[in-house]
C-alpha cells in the first residue's frame, strides 16, 4: 500500500487539465452491453474504478480493450454472460448499473448485491422497483439480484426517494427502457450531467430519449442499438476539488477542461467565502488572497452543492473564521472525514447529519486515514493547508476517483509525494 506525504503551506500556481469524468464512464461502458456491436468511448480516466469495470465486462466475455495512455475503452460485447459474481461487484459498489443493460439484452441476469459502504447504507430499492415497473421479476436470492422478463414493456416510474432522486437508479432504468415494448417516462429522474451524458451515448447507439438533464425523461423503445463512439464530459468533481486546492492554498489556478455550468454550486459557494472564481469558455479560474467567511452549506442532488464535494469543502471551513454548517441531505452519515479532521486540529462536532466547522488559524500536520474516496480528498486538501507533514494513508481510495493528483498538485507548486507505507 501506499501513502501520500505532504508538507502543506504552499500555494498552488498554474494550470492543470480536468480528466474524464469517472461517474459518466461507469455507466456508460456498462451500456456496452445493450448491442453486439463495438463501440469507442474517449476521454476515459485511468483510475482503478474503470479498471474494475473493464474487468467485470471481460468476465461477462465482453472484449475489452482499454488504451489507457490514450484515455479510450472499446468494447464489443458479442454474446455477454448473465452472471456479475460478488468477488468482483464487491469492489465497486457502482457495478449495480450492469442491471439494466444485461437485463435488457439477456432478459435474465444475475448481479450480486453491492453490499454496505462506508458511506453509509445504500439501498437499491428504487432501482429494482423502476424494472419490476417495466415488467421484471427481481428477487433476491443467495445475495444475488435475479432479474428476469419475458420483455420489457414501457410504462411510468417514479424514481424519487427519501434522499431525492438515484442516479444509479435512472441510469438503470433508462438503459433497460431503451429496448422495452412502448414508452416509458421517468419521473423525479436524476438531472446529473452524467445522466445527460449516458443519454447521449445511448442516442449515439440508436436510442429513442428526450428529457435528459431534466426530472422528466421520455424513452421510446426501440428494436435494437447499435454501436457507437462517444467521448465522456469532464469530471466535475475533480475540477471542483482543484477549485478548492487553489482556494484553500490561498493560490492562483486555471482549472483546464472545467465545465462552468457543471459547477454553479460550487462556485456561488465558493464566492460567498470570498474566494474569486473567474469563467472562461472551457476553463475556471481560482484565486483567493483574501480573508474568507464563514458559509453554510447544504448538499443535495444536482443542481444543487453535491454530496461528492462535501468532504473537500469541509476541509476549507476547518480554516475559515468563524462558524460554518454544513449538512448532509444526500448521504447523511457521510462524515468519516471528519475525526481524521480533527487529528489535524480542526474543530468541528457533529450534529445528527450536520458538521459544525468552527474555523481554526491554521491545521497542522499529522498522520491521517482515508476511509474512501471524496473523504480521502478532503484529507488531502487539508494536507495542503496544514503547517507541516500530513501523510495520508491508503491512498488506493483517491486513486478511485482521481486521475494521477500528487503529479498534478505537484506541477501546481505542492509539495506532495506517494511512498510505500
Ligand atoms: C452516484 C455517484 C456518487 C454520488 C451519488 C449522489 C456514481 C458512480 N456514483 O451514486 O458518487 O455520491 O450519486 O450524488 O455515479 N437511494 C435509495 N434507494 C435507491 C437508490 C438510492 O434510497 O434505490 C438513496 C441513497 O441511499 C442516497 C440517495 O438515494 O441517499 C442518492 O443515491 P444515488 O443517487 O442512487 O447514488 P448512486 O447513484 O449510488
Amino acid at each position: 500500500m501506499e501513502k501520500l506525504i505532504i508538507s502543506g503551506g504552499k500555494p498552488l500556481r498554474g494550470t492543470v487539465q480536468i480528466s474524464g469524468s469517472k461517474n459518466s464512464a461507469l455507466p456508460i461502458i456498462a451500456a456496452t452491453l445493450l448491442t453486439s456491436e463495438p463501440c469507442t468511448i474517449r476521454g476515459v480516466p485511468n483510475l482503478s474504478d474503470i479498471q474494475f469495470m473493464s474487468d467485470i465486462l471481460r468476465w461477462l466475455s465482453v472484449d475489452v480493450k482499454h488504451h489507457r495512455a490514450d484515455g479510450v475503452i472499446e468494447a464489443r460485447a458479442q454474446q455477454p454472460l448473465g452472471v456479475a459474481p460478488y468477488e468482483l461487484v464487491r469492489k465497486m459498489r457502482a457495478s449495480v448499473c450492469l442491471l439494466g443493460p444485461l437485463l435488457a439484452r439477456l432478459h435474465n441476469c444475475k448481479v450480486s448485491m453491492p453490499g454496505g459502504c462506508v458511506i453509509g447504507d445504500r439501498p437499491i430499492d428504487m432501482h429494482l422497483k423502476g424494472l419490476r415497473r417495466l415488467g421484471a421479476e427481481v428477487v433476491l436470492e443467495n445475495g444475488y439480484i435475479h432479474a428476469r422478463c419475458n420483455e420489457l414493456t414501457g410504462t411510468d416510474v417514479f424514481l424519487g426517494g427519501r434522499f431525492g432522486s438515484t442516479v444509479l437508479g435512472t441510469a438503470n432504468v433508462m438503459m433497460a427502457a431503451t429496448l422495452a415494448k412502448g414508452t416509458t417516462v421517468i419521473e423525479s429522474s436524476a438531472c446529473e450531467p452524467e445522466v445527460e451524458d449516458l443519454a447521449e451515448f445511448l442516442v449515439k447507439m440508436g436510442a429513442k430519449i428526450k428529457g435528459a438533464g431534466s426530472h422528466i425523461i421520455e424513452i421510446e423503445g426501440v428494436e435494437q442499438l447499435h454501436g457507437a463512439e462517444h467521448t465522456i464530459i469532464t469530471d466535475r468533481i475533480e475540477a471542483a476539488t482543484f477549485m478548492i486546492a487553489a482556494a484553500i492554498t490561498h493560490g492562483d489556478v486555471e482549472i483546464k477542461g472545467a465545465r462552468p455550468e457543471h459547477l454553479w454550486a460550487v462556485r456561488e459557494k465558493l464566492e460567498d467565502a470570498g474566494v474569486t472564481v473567474e469563467r472562461t469558455n472551457g476553463t475556471v479560474r481560482v484565486k483567493s488572497d483574501a480573508a474568507w467567511q464563514p458559509v453554510d452549506v447544504i448538499t443535495m442532488p444536482y443542481p444543487g452543492f453535491p454530496t461528492d464535494m462535501q468532504a473537500q469543502m469541509s476541509a476549507l471551513m476547518t480554516v475559515t473564521p468563524g462558524i460554518s454548517v454544513i449538512t448532509e441531505k444526500v448521504f447523511p452519515n457521510r462524515f468519516m472525514h471528519i475525526s481524521e479532521m480533527s487529528r489535524l486540529g480542526a474543530d468541528v462536532s457533529l450534529e445528527g447529519s450536520s458538521a459544525i466547522v468552527k474555523g481554526v488559524k491554521r491545521l497542522s500536520g499529522a498522520p491521517v486515514m482515508a476511509s474512501d474516496l471524496r473523504a480521502s480528498a478532503g484529507l488531502v486538501l487539508a494536507g495542503l493547508a496544514a503547517e507541516g507533514e500530513t501523510e495520508v494513508n491508503r491512498v488506493y481510495h483517491v486513486e478511485r476517483g482521481y486521475e494521477r493528483i500528487d503529479q498534478k498538485l505537484r506541477a501546481l507548486g505542492a509539495n506532495i509525494e506517494r511512498v510505500a507505507e
